[in-house]
């Protein structure tokens, strides 16, 4: 998969990308990533991006030349139709663990890091194909928010995460938080991990972890349960009695 970053601040990615699962899926070459300058889309001479809003207000707002310049000359370049420009922004749709698989999907990913107060609307009309936001908060550029989209996308091509199966393990993947876990040692101070899970009894403990994870949904984010497709009797029975008595 190819990820094409239009930035006007290309080095806050250098941190991401030259350190662990990121770096790792760039040197295997399941995710190729480019960053490229918006400023250098930009033609007068002093390499102007941003401009007051009319009407007045706040702040600045980005020019539509540099950035519809960029995004047709990435489109241009890539020539295939698989390109998926997003520009990230708080006015986008939320994006979520099913997105984040969607987006997995596509050939290539251009993602647009917005700035200032924002961007000419006539960019968000008419320059992109999607608009993400990564929640219900304002950060100061999309930069930040193209990172998570870019982890949470990376982890989830073929032969990434080491293991095959791990990113399908995943709660949200499930619909569901995830379970309790615990590694060594099995008491630490006065804690101890919960005996079934030292039971070597397999589907004792798959049972357990389930039941685990629809109480912890159920108790955290209720409102996931609503899209997990539980039967009524699973959740009642993670709401009866614990059968390994071994309540976490
Ligand atoms: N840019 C500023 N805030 C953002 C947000 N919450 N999500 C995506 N891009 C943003």
């Amino acid at each position: 998969m190819r990820i094409t970053i239009l930035t006007l601040f290309p080095a806050m990615f250098d941190g991401a990308l030259g350190e662990s699962i990121l770096r790792r899926a760039v040197d295997q070459g399941a995710l190729q990533v480019e960053r490229r300058n918006i400023r250098d889309y930009a033609q007068d001479r002093h390499h102007v991006v941003d401009d007051s809003s009319y009407g007045g207000g706040p702040g600045m707002l980005m020019k539509p030349e540099p950035l519809f310049r960029a995004v047709e000359d990435v489109r241009c370049q890539a020539g295939e139709s698989g390109t998926w420009v997003v520009l990230m922004s708080p006015q986008g749709r939320t994006f979520t663990q099913k997105t984040a698989a969607e987006l997995a999907g596509k050939p290539h990913l251009v993602l647009v890091c917005g700035h200032y107060e924002g961007v000419d609307e006539r960019f968000r009309e008419h320059g992109v194909d999607d608009e993400i936001s990564i929640g219900d908060y304002v950060l100061t550029g999309g930069e930040p928010a193209a990172l998570v989209v870019m982890d949470a996308v990376a982890r989830l091509l073929p032969g990434v995460l080491g293991d095959p199966t791990s990113s399908e393990m995943d709660s949200f993947s499930a619909g569901l938080l995830e379970y309790p876990q615990y590694t060594r040692p099995a008491q630490f101070r006065a804690w101890k991990t919960p005996p079934v899970l030292l039971s070597g009894d397999h589907q004792a403990i798959a049972r357990w972890r389930r039941r685990q994870a629809i109480l912890r949904t159920l108790r955290r984010r209720p409102e996931l349960l609503d899209t997990a497709g539980l039967s009524p009797d699973e959740i009642a029975d993670a709401l009866g009695p614990d059968p390994e008595g071994d309540a976490a």
